[in-house]
């Protein structure tokens, strides 16, 4: 979604800007801009439509603009269209305070109006122009932006992070933020704004997460923070110890590539964290403790996407192991619920971002009704790792590629580790069976591995495959979860209409979608439920299909003239699912590939959805 730099100190801002801009690329944008202000107060405001380069270019780099001191932002167009006149930066009728905003200001019309009535007159559709104009307005008062700024953050409702030039304070940022990420770095004479940290950390591995209703001011090496009254806040940096080398291609094609093959690793650090040489697991990092654990009743499990996705296989691998019942909701309906919580109750909110905006609301919510909330996170510091009463961090490290893949392998382990753990405080499975899944855990990585030395196969299956205008997924079980994060993947990445069914519902309306040609993929890894969904697979061939079946190893229950097979290795039936989607993310990857599509940075899609 949209990025925000900002940099004063002593070297040219505008290529600085650009480079943190170019590192938040994969966030998904449509426009782009940058607002550079000299000593003398004076501020230059330069914007394109399209892709950064094209803004690059035009500013030789950012050579042509010589002030020390800016503000830059990669737009995800929300109230507007992706054009130039909505692009950010925006301004006052006399460029005198010129803002940068991420999020969405929900009560902007009734504002817009109200500002019409003193005056006000607007050049764009955006709700960020009404945000400085609001700003403005509380300035002209007394000339105090800490003061302007937090009555304009006591007026709004929504979200925003807000990076703010005032003309009057030519060596100064300022910046306000409320449910949407900004933190700041210091180096030697230089301080940094970002909305987040792979922008800045080239230049500093030490940052300050800006908090809820908080603002700061940046100088020159400097920053101070103050809440909403206009008192200081002391805070200390965070050290940020991911490897530069994470948020690099490393020579892959693309990032998803990479990603995709830092699975086994990823998998192998995440198990690794908790789970311990006797077996056993160890989630005290997390900060719950074992009688606490004792105490779930009843696990909901939140998430959007791909996490949710990851909560509907931990919905059965939980159940089966630790017999707690799991419910599984999507975090954008659940937050409008009326919520029926009952003692016992742990909320566990699945996000690789920690971000995203009806995640963040889901979690507040349970926490507001007094459940205890645990987080599966991969982004340290982030807003949901900060609110809630318990942090699981994957080590997924950081995932550019909009589509994710490690992160869902990670999110994947975390939950399984999950299971093992309530498994053994509540004594629902033995010593001998925690040791097999162990053992079956600490397998995983070569399996996957295994699976991605495999990526030719899969790569001739998607050139076969390639102009399938249908494809859907099917599966009982896990098998379903892991059909439901296929046909996504396939959707978001390679534009091709898929749908994932429990394959038992097929025959409930949706089959009469199969035609001649269609593609049908089955996933056939839980062996209770093979046949069922080998019956399910041939009465689509009977109605014209194409098969293709993903199955386990041994497994010789196959549809009847399945015109492709693929075997995958033999695992614990609970853990499958880490290694059935494997091939299924290769599939979208060379689909999307071979159709032209840009694959990091799919149309319409941004990597963390702030807004709801
Ligand atoms: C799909 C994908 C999304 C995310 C979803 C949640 O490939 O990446 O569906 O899973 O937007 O994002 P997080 O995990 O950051 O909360």
């Amino acid at each position: 979604m949209c990025g925000i730099v900002g940099y004063i100190g002593t070297q040219k801002a505008a290529p600085i800007l650009l480079d943190g801009l170019k590192k938040l690329e994969y966030r998904g944008y449509d426009s782009a801009g940058v607002a550079v202000q000299t000593s003398d107060g004076v501020i230059d405001i330069r914007k394109e439509m399209g892709r950064l380069r094209i803004l690059a270019e035009k500013l030789d780099g950012g050579q042509v603009l010589e002030g020390r001191c800016g503000i830059g932002h990669t737009r995800w167009a929300t109230h507007g269209k992706p054009d130039s006149l909505n692009a950010h930066p925006h301004t006052n009728a006399e460029q005198s305070i010129v803002a940068v905003h991420n999020g969405i200001i929900e009560n902007y019309s009734e504002l817009k109006k109200n500002l019409a009535a003193r005056g006000y007159e607007f050049y764009s559709e955006t709700d960020t122009e009404v945000a400085i104009k609001l700003v403005d307005y509380y300035y002209r008062g007394h000339k105090d932006p800490i003061k302007a700024l937090s009555e304009f953050a006591l007026r709004v409702r929504g979200s925003f992070a807000l990076a703010v030039l005032f003309r009057d304070y030519p060596d100064e940022i300022y910046a306000v933020r409320k449910d949407s990420p900004m933190i700041v770095g210091i180096a030697g004479g230089e301080s940094y704004l970002a909305s987040d940290v792979p922008a800045i950390l080239s230049y500093t591995r030490s940052v300050y997460y800006v908090d809820n209703l908080q603002l700061c001011r940046l100088g020159k090496g400097t920053v101070e923070f103050f809440n909403l009254d206009g008192e200081r806040v002391e805070k200390s940096p965070v050290e940020i110890t991911w490897d530069m080398k994470a948020a690099e291609k490393g020579g892959y094609e693309h990032f998803m590539l990479k990603e995709m093959h830092e699975q086994p690793a990823v998998i192998r650090d995440t198990v690794n964290s908790a789970l311990q040489d006797d077996n056993s697991v160890d989630l005290s990092e997390t900060g719950i403790s074992e009688e606490e654990l004792k105490k779930v009743r009843r696990i909901i499990a939140v998430g959007c996407g791909s996490a949710y996705h990851v909560g509907v296989a931990a919905q059965y691998v939980i159940e089966e192991l630790a017999h707690v019942p799991v419910r599984v909701e999507l975090a954008s309906e659940y937050r409008y619920r009326t919520p029926l919580f009952q003692e016992g109750d742990l909320v566990i909110v699945i996000s690789q971002s920690g971000e995203t905006a009806d995640s963040l609301a889901a979690l507040r919510l349970a926490k507001n009704h007094g459940a205890k909330t645990f987080a599966v996170v991969n982004v340290v510091g982030s807003a949901i790792a900060r609110e809630a009463d318990f942090v699981f961090y994957t080590k997924a490290g950081p995932e550019i590629s909009v589509a994710t893949t490690k992160a869902y392998s990670a999110q994947l382990a975390a939950v399984y580790l999950i299971a093992l753990k309530l498994a053994a405080v509540r004594g629902t499975v033995s010593a001998e069976r925690n040791a097999e899944l162990a053992s079956a855990l600490r397998s995983l990585p070569q399996k996957v591995q295994m699976l991605l030395d495999e990526k030719e196969e899969i790569k001739r299956f998607a050139f076969e495959a390639m102009n399938k205008k249908d494809v859907f997924f099917i599966g009982r079980g896990i098998d379903y979860a892991v059909s439901i994060e296929g046909s996504l993947k396939l959707k978001e990445i390679s534009y091709v209409h898929s749908e994932a069914y429990a394959a038992g519902e097929l025959k409930h309306g949706t089959i009469s979608l199969i035609e001649d040609g269609t593609l049908v993929v089955g996933l056939l890894t839980q062996s209770g439920v093979i046949e069922k969904t080998v019956s399910n697979m041939e009465e689509t061939r009977t109605r014209g299909a194409v098969l293709a079946a993903f199955t386990a190893e041994n497994n010789r229950k196959l549809p009847a003239g399945s015109d492709w097979t693929f075997r995958i290795p033999e695992t614990d039936e609970l853990f499958a699912a880490s290694l059935a989607v494997v091939p299924l993310q290769l599939f979208a990857y060379y689909l999307s590939v071979l159709r032209g599509n840009d694959v990091d940075n799919p149309r319409h899609l941004a990597k963390s959805v702030t807004v709801e």
